[in-house]
């Protein structure tokens, strides 16, 4: 079973989810980080940013991989992800910008980007350690529902809902692009320890599915049930409809010190 850790605020479950992140550097200097965009994420990168400068943490040789990114996005729009790596990661953490990637959402590449972004993290040793957030469909990446299980990086076509969901970011709905490039559900999960962070009342039906429902394409966060190392971290909003969370809370509280996270 996946460790469900849930806390009382955003800030304590990204402050802990940043921990991960720089304890993984600390053991090897040159670990790879999967990164994750989207609002989740977001003050978990100020806190390692924060951790590094406090700490004085060697990141020179940090390699980064992003989930996703949209597909046909003029060069340098403010909602690519490509723009939002660049501010949250590169410039605030300090990531030397020729170790950070993103799959290709030109239209000129589509045809060889994904494979070749499978090829990059297979040649960088793979991911240590991967950020996720949850969509409110369930998606995790953009692999949305239906989804193989075993997927690689590829184009998939976002659902209305997260167009919807992710219109929040741009002028219009018309303005979210339709498709977009994921690493596959099977490529998320070769990392080697998954992180998953959820905030809010309308992320716990994703999560109770996720972790409690059945492991089916339908609700592709459920694959990380067949994960060896998954730790998920949620407020009380979010971990609101999971049956066993008094459980959950326990086995935290009781956690010995020597086993980790
Ligand atoms: C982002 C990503 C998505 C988001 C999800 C939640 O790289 O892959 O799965 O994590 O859409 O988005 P937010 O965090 O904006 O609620």
């Amino acid at each position: 079973m996946a460790e469900v850790i849930i806390v009382h605020s955003k800030n304590d479950a990204t402050k802990l989810a940043a921990n991960i992140f720089v304890d993984v550097v600390r053991q090897k200097p040159n670990a790879v980080w999967g990164l994750a965009t989207g609002s989740t994420p977001v003050m978990m990168y100020k806190h390692i940013a924060n951790i590094v400068a406090n700490d004085k943490i060697d990141i020179s040789q940090v390699q980064g991989f992003a989930l996703d990114e949209y597909v046909g996005l003029p060069k340098g729009h403010p909602e690519s992800y490509t723009n939002f790596i660049s501010k949250n990661v590169i410039k605030q953490i300090g990531l030397n910008p020729r170790k950070v990637h993103l799959p290709s959402g030109d239209m000129k590449y589509l045809a060889t980007s994904g494979d070749d972004y499978e090829v990059k993290i297979k040649a960088a040793g793979g991911v240590d350690v991967q950020i996720l957030g949850v969509g409110t469909d369930g998606h995790i990446g953009f692999n949305e529902p239906g989804s193989s299980l075993a997927s690689r990086t590829r184009i998939k076509t976002l659902t209305e809902q997260t167009r919807e969901d992710n219109s929040r970011f741009f002028n219009s709905i018309d303005e979210v692009p339709i498709h977009c490039i994921t690493q596959g559900i099977g490529t998320i999960m070769d990392a080697r320890h998954i992180v998953l962070l959820a905030f809010g009342e309308n992320k716990s039906d994703a999560i109770v599915k996720a972790v409690e429902g059945s492991v089916t394409a339908a609700s592709p966060a459920s694959a990380i049930q067949l994960h060896p190392h998954v730790t998920i971290i949620v407020d009380d909003a979010a971990a609101s409809k999971l049956r066993y969370r008094s459980y959950y809370k326990w086995a935290y509280l009781n956690k010995p010190k020597w086993q980790g996270i």
